[in-house]
């Protein structure tokens, strides 16, 4: 069994990052020996947090941090992603399938439930000082490695 790994990075809340973030936790889990499907899968959920963070954690200042952190534990992959920004006030609402607070921008309100469909598991917390976290979970299939092996 493979030992379990970490890396963090911290980058500017600028949409430019989006695309920086999901190539970075796709080249992290690599070692896991995902499937393509499962490599895009996790790119559109870390998207879609990270998006978020962009979007709505800091609407009145010239921007802020976004943190993200991935992990394996085993076959598990953990992505953390979190911000310093206003916070959601009523997560439990946040995460219903077309809720949205900019309809005006042409949000859709579903990202939560995007970030649901594609991984096994979504945690949505207040971050410890201020701030949202949001926790992917995602259990990669051996698959790749089995066929590789055969
Ligand atoms: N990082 C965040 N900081 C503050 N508010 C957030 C954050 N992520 C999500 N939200 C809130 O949760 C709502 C639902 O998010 P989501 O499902 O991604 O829909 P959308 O981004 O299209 O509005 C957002 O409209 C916003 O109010
Ligand atoms: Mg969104």
């Amino acid at each position: 069994m493979q030992k379990n790994n970490y890396m963090e990075v911290t980058f500017p809340s600028l949409s430019v990052n989006e695309g920086f973030a999901r190539v970075c936790v796709a080249a992290f889990c690599l070692q896991l020996n995902p499937s393509v499907d499962e490599i895009n899968d996790i790119k559109t959920a870390v998207s879609e947090a990270v998006t978020n963070c962009v979007v709505h954690a800091y609407p009145k200042t010239s921007g802020g941090l976004i943190n993200l952190k991935c992990e394996t534990q085993g076959q598990m992959l953990i992505i953390t992603v979190s911000d310093n920004g206003v916070g959601i006030k009523d997560i439990e609402k946040a995460r219903e399938p077309f809720y949205t607070t900019k309809p005006s921008e042409e949000r859709s309100g579903m990202g939560f439930a995007v970030m649901e469909s594609f991984m096994d598991k979504v945690e949505v917390e207040k971050n410890d000082n201020k701030g949202t976290k949001v926790i992917l979970y995602k259990r990669i299939s051996r698959l790749q490695e089995q066929v590789k092996n055969a």
